[in-house]
């Protein structure tokens, strides 16, 4: 039994995830967890809200509630929609929670140890106004490259240019308005991450295995330019895990907090803290510490493209700088972006469809088996409704839906409800057995070398296997002069629902046990082998016709669904 550990890039507490952020890694997370629970490995499958930050206090102050509050709001609206997709977490943490808190400080004080944290003075932008410092992108004002009137402190979205906050001309604060702005010294930390440069290279340099997209990146930040730069990891703000070494007081850094990406990774530690604490696991440093049983653990990190700086430079060079023996990951699989009918997905212009409209609309393995089947691994995807419709009314309505209905409809109407006995299986069973013996087994490889794409067609191609069998073998014609024969391809055709119910329970779960329960095999196991996975359906076995697995999707949804999703999300 292999131990897995699998951590989903934990979302931003502000607002509900659009379905491109969710095939960008919770999705395809879950997905390979699932597997491998079903091969019966170990796994701790862990996530949380990612809750510090100046867009949580801002978003707070909009909902005009106190930040903690509305934090803990949205935590339980995104647990809910994770639930809706059927996200198997073992525990959905906070960023904000205690063990998040002290395993943060831990870190600061052994970097400061390790000599790996300098104190830097700055200047920053401060507005009286707002009673606060202003982070670079949250003042606007004239591009001096281009004159456009809503730049931002950090780039002009305009020309692209980079800017500092002071190129700016008459600077505003995108909070409030006010131009009563003052730039004032300010003294911050920042992880000596350079000097780990040499140290980062040889380490992401044997990982020779990992996704193209995710080393490239790497190597980019490592080596383009002036190389890795030192990174500040503190910010003024109230929100967020206050500056401290350790337990003691950190001085000059009283009213600082640590910014919100060097504590969000460090959550995935905390969180299997969190996950003894409410009383799931009894022992998270087994998963954590390498001196306590961590080193035989295999650790995957799921994330979209934008994410990978900070996991394959920021949060090792934390780990490794803390010189403690903490596990570090073995594989980052990281994604591109999916689109939205021409344009971007965007959860600032409420552009495309999010998470909770979603699930209003279509029961969540639709999306799961439409996004995964798309994920965009290789490249950008993109996401039509007129190819939703397509794609699931065959894939889902006609090859899988349609093949259990006939069986089971079929076989009721001429056998009852159990299992018929009598025939036996000829040469079109045995090629049948040997093509679904290939296919498996390319999908497990598939599953396990996480290539999500080809594992849904892979899973396609085993459902569609089943229905070229049935229409060859005819058992409806066989029937008239044969029904012996007809009860054995009829008995081969009721396993293969069953087969089905577990091969594709990691894409569709809800439909997967929909088909191991009405085939009376709700608690089966992955199949060992193919041939006595189709023995486990056996004559006199009482089954159920399911209820209809999937509706197809009419033009007329289609449409409506297209106009209502086409305009931006107040
Ligand atoms: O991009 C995001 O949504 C971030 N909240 C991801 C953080 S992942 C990690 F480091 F915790
Ligand atoms: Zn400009």
């Amino acid at each position: 039994m292999k131990r897995i550990l699998i951590t989903s890039a934990i979302p931003y507490i502000n607002g509900i995830k659009h379905l491109g952020n969710l095939v960008g890694s919770q999705l395809p997370a879950d997905l390979f967890a699932r597997y491998h629970r079903a091969r019966g490995n170990e796994v701790l499958f862990l996530c949380a809200t990612d809750e510090h930050g100046t867009p949580a206090e801002l978003a707070a102050t909009k909902a005009g509630k106190p930040v903690a509050e509305y934090c803990a709001n949205m935590h339980e609206v995104q647990a809910k929609i994770a639930q809706g997709f059927r996200l198997s977490f073992d525990h959905f943490g906070r960023s904000s929670s205690h063990q998040n808190k002290e395993l943060t400080q831990h870190f600061a004080g052994r970097l400061a140890e390790q000599g790996l944290i300098s104190e830097v003075d700055e200047q920053q932008v401060y507005s009286h106004t707002d009673g606060r410092f202003l982070p670079d992108r949250y003042i606007e004002g004239t591009c001096p490259n281009c004159s456009y009137d809503k730049a931002r402190g950090d780039q002009c979205e305009n020309c692209t240019k980079q800017l500092d906050p002071t190129d700016l001309i008459n600077p505003r604060s995108a909070v409030s308005g006010s131009t009563d702005l003052e730039v004032r010294n300010t003294r911050h930390l920042y992880l000596r991450q350079s000097s780990l440069r040499d140290t980062l290279n040889d380490w992401i340099s044997k990982k020779t295995d990992w996704p193209i997209l995710t080393t490239s990146i790497a190597k980019k930040w490592l080596n383009d330019g002036e190389g890795l730069q030192d990174r500040g990891i503190t910010r003024d703000l109230d929100w967020g895990v206050p500056v401290r070494k350790g337990d003691a007081a950190w001085p000059g850094m009283e009213s600082k907090v640590f910014y919100v990406w060097f504590d969000a990774p460090i959550e995935y530690i905390a969180c299997a803290r969190e996950w003894v604490d409410a009383g799931k696991g009894t022992d998270w440093e087994r998963w954590w510490r390498t001196d306590k049983g961590a080193d035989d653990v295999s650790y995957y990190q799921f994330m979209g493209k934008d994410n990978v700086p900070f996991h394959t430079l920021s949060f090792p060079a934390t780990i490794l700088g803390s010189g403690e023996p903490w596990k570090l990951v073995d594989y980052i699989k990281s994604f591109n972006y999916l689109n939205y009918d021409g344009g971007q997905f965007s959860t600032s212009q409420g552009r495309g469809i999010f998470m909770d409209q979603a699930l209003e609309i279509l029961p969540s393995d639709y999306w799961r088996w439409w996004l995964l089947s798309h994920a965009p691994e290789t490249s950008d995807s993109e996401f039509t409704w007129v190819n939703f419709q397509a794609d699931v009314n065959k894939d889902l309505a006609d090859v899988l839906g349609n093949f259990v209905s006939r069986v089971t409809k079929f076989c009721r109407s001429k056998f009852g409800e159990t299992v018929p006995s009598g025939g036996s299986y000829g040469t079109r069973e045995q090629a049948l057995i040997a093509d679904l013996q290939t296919r498996v087994q390319a999908y497990q490889t598939h599953m396990e070398a996480l290539d999500v794409r080809k594992s849904a067609a892979e899973l396609r191609a085993i459902w569609a296997l089943g229905n070229e069998y049935l229409q060859a073998a005819e058992p409806w014609a066989v029937f008239k002069t044969n029904p012996e024969a007809a009860a054995a391809i009829v008995r081969l055709s009721l396993n293969l629902i069953a087969l089905y119910g577990q091969l594709s329970a990691p894409f569709i779960p809800d439909a997967a046990d929909a088909m191991r329960d009405a085939m009376g095999l709700p608690d089966l196991q992955w199949p060992e082998s193919v041939v006595t996975a189709l023995e486990r359906c056996h004559a006199g076995d009482a089954f159920t016709v399911p209820e209809n697995l999937f509706a197809k999707i009419t033009d007329e949804q289609r449409e409506e669904w297209s106009d209502r999703f086409s305009g931006i999300r107040s």
